[in-house]
C-alpha cells in the first residue's frame, strides 16, 4: 500500500526560520515576529518592570518583538499600567527590556500609541478623551470592572501639531532607550484608526472630509516619526477593515488605498495587518480579508497576522499573501515558540488566564 511520505519531507513551518533582510541594516534571524499584546504589567508611574524585561527576553528568539502598545503621552491611556516612553523614568525601564533582548540576540521594536477616544475620565484626571470627533463609543473598558466608554471630546484643529510631535518625541525616545525601531499603532479602533476611518472622523476642517484630509493626521505622523528616527525604523499597523471599537463604511478603503500609495513612496520598514482573525472579510473592502486588501495595495514588506498557527501562517508565507508572520496569543502561552517550530513540537494552547501573569 502506498502511503504519504510527509513524515520524512520538511515541515513547511521550516520555511518561517529563514532569515529576512528587514532593511538594509536590519536582518531578521527568521521571519517569525511576535505580535504587540497589551499586558497591563507597568508600575504605576507606567515604566516598565524587571519582569517585563525577562518576559520578552524569554522570546528573543522571534525574528522580531513588536512590544505591547506603549502611549506616547499621558492623555492617550485607555487600560490600567500600560506602559509609556514620554518619561526619562520610562525610557530606563524600557532601556533594561531592550538590553536584555539584545543581550539574548534578539530584535525589538516598540509599538507607539494613542488611544483617542478609547478611554475614559478615570484614566486622565477626569478630563473627557479626545477624538477626531465627537462620536460616542459604548462598552466596557476592558481590564476594568464597572468603568464605561462614552463621548469623546473633539480636538481643535491647534491641538492636532501637538500630538504628532508626541508621537515624534516617543520615537525619538524609543531609540534612546535602545529599540531598534517603532511600530506606529494605526490600528485596532484607536487614535490614528479614528481620524482613518469615516464612523468616527466627521470632521469639516484639514483633518476630515475628502479622502486627503481624513490621512493628513496620520501622513503627518508617519512623517514626524520617519523625520525623528528615519524610515528604515518606522513601521505601521493598520486595519482597514473596521472591527474592533468601530464599523465600517464604503468610503473607508480609498482613504486606505491613498494612504498605502503614500507609504509605499516613503519606503517604511513595513506594514502590519491589525486584526484578531484574518480569515474575516470585509464588504467595504469588497469581500477581501485585511492582508488580502493590504498586499493588494501595498507593494512594500507586509506582516500578516491574526488567528494564524505556524502551519498556516507558513503556507500563506509560502502563497506570498504576506512576507512576515506574527503570532501573538501563541507567545503568551509558549515562550518557546520557536524552538518549538524548530524542533516541530507541538504548542500549548493559550488560554485567557494566561494573562494574569508575565511567564
Ligand atoms: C491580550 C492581547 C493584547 C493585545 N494588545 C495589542 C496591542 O497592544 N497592540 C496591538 O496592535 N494589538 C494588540 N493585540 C492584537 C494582537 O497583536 C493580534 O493582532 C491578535 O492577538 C491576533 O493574533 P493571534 O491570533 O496570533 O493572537 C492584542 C491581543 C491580545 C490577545
Amino acid at each position: 500500500m502506498s502511503r504519504s511520505t510527509t513524515a520524512a519531507e520538511p515541515s513547511i513551518t521550516q520555511e518561517l526560520l529563514q532569515p529576512f533582510a528587514l532593511t538594509p541594516s536590519l536582518e531578521l534571524s527568521n521571519r517569525i515576529l511576535m505580535a504587540p499584546m497589551t499586558r497591563s504589567m507597568a508600575d504605576d508611574d507606567l515604566v516598565p518592570t524587571e519582569d517585563m524585561a525577562e518576559y520578552y527576553a524569554r522570546r528573543a528568539a522571534a525574528g522580531l518583538i513588536i512590544t505591547e502598545a506603549t502611549i506616547v503621552r499621558a492623555d492617550g491611556q485607555g487600560y490600567p499600567n500600560t506602559p509609556g516612553i514620554f518619561t526619562d523614568a520610562q525610557v530606563e525601564g524600557w532601556r533594561r527590556v531592550t538590553d536584555r533582548v539584545h543581550q539574548e540576540g534578539g530584535k525589538i521594536f516598540l509599538q507607539i500609541w494613542h488611544v483617542g477616544r478609547v478611554s475614559h475620565p478615570s484614566f486622565l484626571d477626569g478630563a473627557d478623551p479626545i477624538a477626531p470627533s465627537a462620536v460616542p463609543l459604548e462598552g466596557r473598558v476592558n481590564r476594568t470592572k464597572d468603568l464605561y466608554y462614552g463621548t469623546p471630546r473633539a480636538l481643535e484643529t491647534d491641538e492636532i501639531p501637538g500630538l504628532v510631535q508626541a508621537f515624534a518625541d516617543g520615537a525619538a525616545n524609543a531609540i534612546r532607550a535602545g529599540f531598534d525601531g517603532v511600530e506606529i499603532h494605526g490600528a485596532n479602533g484607536y487614535l490614528l484608526d479614528q481620524f482613518l476611518h469615516y464612523h468616527t472622523n466627521l470632521r469639516d476642517d484639514v483633518y476630515g472630509g475628502p479622502v486627503g484630509n481624513h490621512l493628513r493626521f496620520p501622513l503627518e505622523v508617519v512623517d514626524a516619526v520617519i523625520a525623528a528616527v528615519g524610515a528604515e525604523r518606522t513601521a505601521i499597523r493598520l486595519s482597514p477593515g473596521a472591527y474592533f471599537h468601530m464599523s465600517g463604511d464604503p468610503r473607508d478603503a480609498e482613504v486606505f488605498k491613498a494612504l498605502l500609495k503614500q507609504l509605499e513612496g516613503r519606503r517604511v520598514a513595513y506594514v502590519h495587518a491589525g486584526i484578531f482573525d484574518d480569515s474575516q472579510t470585509f464588504d467595504e473592502l469588497d469581500g477581501q480579508t485585511a492582508s488580502g486588501f493590504l498586499r493588494t495595495n501595498y507593494n512594500g514588506t507586509l506582516v500578516g497576522c491574526g488567528s494564524y498557527s505556524p502551519e498556516t501562517g507558513a503556507r500563506a508565507v509560502r502563497d506570498q499573501r504576506f512576507d512576515l508572520l506574527a503570532i501573538g496569543r501563541p507567545f503568551i502561552a509558549n515562550a518557546d515558540l520557536v524552538e518549538r517550530v524548530r524542533s516541530d513540537e507541538p504548542l500549548k494552547e493559550y488560554h485567557a488566564d494566561m494573562l494574569d501573569t508575565l511567564e
